[in-house]
């Protein structure tokens, strides 16, 4: 499978929006994460463009929380879009890229009183709210600071999205939003319309991630859009926003096939256009929040082989190659959490073919496998392993487990590579690592006295 920009060039290697991987590798080291900035910007342009044309007052969020650096949020604020925090780390982050307030929506179950004072003091978009807790804290907080700060009420649509369970969001039983079936919902609404300084702007909802039909999504639209009904025969008030989420799926696999931006948009459209003349309800703002799907596709991780083993299975005849690379589940976790399966291209040998099975496996002190029984080409030390849609999430989720160092990442653009995040150094590593001072100069004491 080749994405994007990639092709396989005369010397027979993986190139990347011009870029020879193997040379990336060789002179920036691996680990290494590789984004292709044309593929984000086309990602972004074809998602705006794809409810641009069949809904046009719409709004696309980008969640920052996929991927999230500086530069990135500059990409981000150059075609248009708006952007979701889920933390002051990612405000942090936003703001400190000049990113506009006024296009920012933050989100949290949990948010602390220092990030709804930092959203409430910087005057972005949205908070959206997420419990009674937080709607009583944010409104004195607007009243003490003498502001008004406009809210979406984050609400749990009842709607399993079929994906794996760890990012399902959109049931009842979660502990995203307010639940609508119980009335918490149109409570919270309520509560909203009475504070005099939080301003009621529409409702929020998000199912869950890496979804690869529309179904969830229909079904959330079709329960918000009930919701927008009731609370405006209830209450009097009108949704100017309808917030869906994000949660479209990519290609991991070749054998996965995600609606394309068009379809879905297709299908969304008409289904909230019907279901909006069906209750008599004016057109609010679509609001959506795609992550994976702006970004995944568009990143790649680099990586050296190491040590190679063959060894007998247990379940049945036969063998299983484990190929060890240099990094694992410190810059991808994801196999591990989520059961997420990757595709790999051999990038020095791009041009041989991929027939043999091999087993994917990182360095740390667990089982980290990266990918279970893959095509590769006959892998040898030193070669340089491309494992293909790592761009949400796996930078955004690295840790420094086994105090191994966070890879750089790379932005791609014609044939020229920028470093947007430099790799760790040791120094790094140590830089929070505080030793009291009474561990400095002073002898091991013994218990024998
Ligand atoms: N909006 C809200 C409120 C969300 O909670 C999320 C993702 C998104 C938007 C973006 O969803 P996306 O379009 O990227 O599917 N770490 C997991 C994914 C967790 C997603 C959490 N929320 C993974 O690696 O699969």
């Amino acid at each position: 499978m080749l994405l994007g920009t990639q092709k396989i060039n005369a010397a027979g290697r993986l190139e990347i929006s011009g870029c020879d991987t193997v040379e990336l590798a060789r002179q920036y080291g691996t680990p290494l994460y590789l984004m292709d900035e044309m593929v984000i910007r086309e990602r972004c342009r074809r998602y705006k463009q794809a409810f641009d044309e069949r809904y046009p007052k719409n709004i696309i969020c980008y969640a920052g929380k996929a991927f999230l650096t500086r530069t990135m949020c500059k990409i981000v604020e150059q075609e248009g879009l708006y952007l979701d925090v889920a933390s002051a780390g990612e405000l942090y982050t936003a703001l400190h890229a000049d990113f506009p307030a006024s296009r920012i929506n933050l989100h949290g179950n949990n948010k602390s009183v220092d990030e709804l004072e930092m959203a409430v003091n910087s005057g972005i978009a949205h908070v959206v709210l997420d419990n009674f807790a937080e709607l009583e804290a944010l409104s004195s907080l607007a009243r003490a600071a003498n502001r008004t700060v406009d809210v979406l009420v984050r609400c749990a649509p009842g709607v399993d999205p079929h994906t794996h369970k760890f990012i399902s969001t959109g049931q009842a039983d979660t502990k995203f939003g307010f639940n609508i079936k119980d009335g918490s919902a149109m409570e919270a609404v309520r509560r909203v319309l009475a504070a005099p300084s939080l301003s009621f702007d529409g409702i929020h909802c998000h199912v869950g991630s890496q979804l690869l039909d529309t179904d969830a999504h229909v079904g959330a639209v079709d329960a918000m859009v009930r919701l927008m009904k009731e609370i405006y025969d209830t209450l009097g008030a009108t949704c100017n926003v309808l917030n869906i989420g994000g949660g479209l799926g990519v290609r991991y696999r070749s054998n996965q096939t995600p609606p394309e931006f068009e379809r879905f948009a297709d299908v969304i459209a008409s289904s909230l256009k019907s279901d909006l003349e069906k209750f008599e309800l004016e057109l609010p703002t679509l609001q959506q929040e795609p992550g994976r799907a702006i970004v995944g596709e568009a990143g790649v991780t680099l990586y050296s082989v190491g040590a190679i083993k063959t060894v007998p299975i247990m379940e049945a005849p036969g063998t299983r190659t484990y190929v060890s690379v240099d990094g694992g589940m410190s810059d991808n976790p994801r196999p591990q959490l989520y059961d997420a399966v990757y595709e790999l291209i051999v990038a020095n040998k791009a041009n041989q073919p991929h027939d043999q099975v091999v087993t994917i496996a990182g360095k740390h002190c667990e089982t980290d496998v990266l990918i279970m029984d893959t095509l590769a080409t006959e892998l040898e030390p030193g070669d340089i392993i491309a494992v293909q849609t790592t761009g949400a999430y796996n930078y955004a989720m690295a840790s420094n487990y086994n105090k191994v160092l966070k890879p750089a990442v790379l932005l791609l653009l014609d044939g020229e590579a920028d470093v947007i995040v430099e790799r760790e150094t040791f120094e790094d590593l140590l830089r929070h690592d505080v030793i009291p001072s009474r561990f400095l100069g002073v002898r091991q004491l013994t218990q024998t006295g």
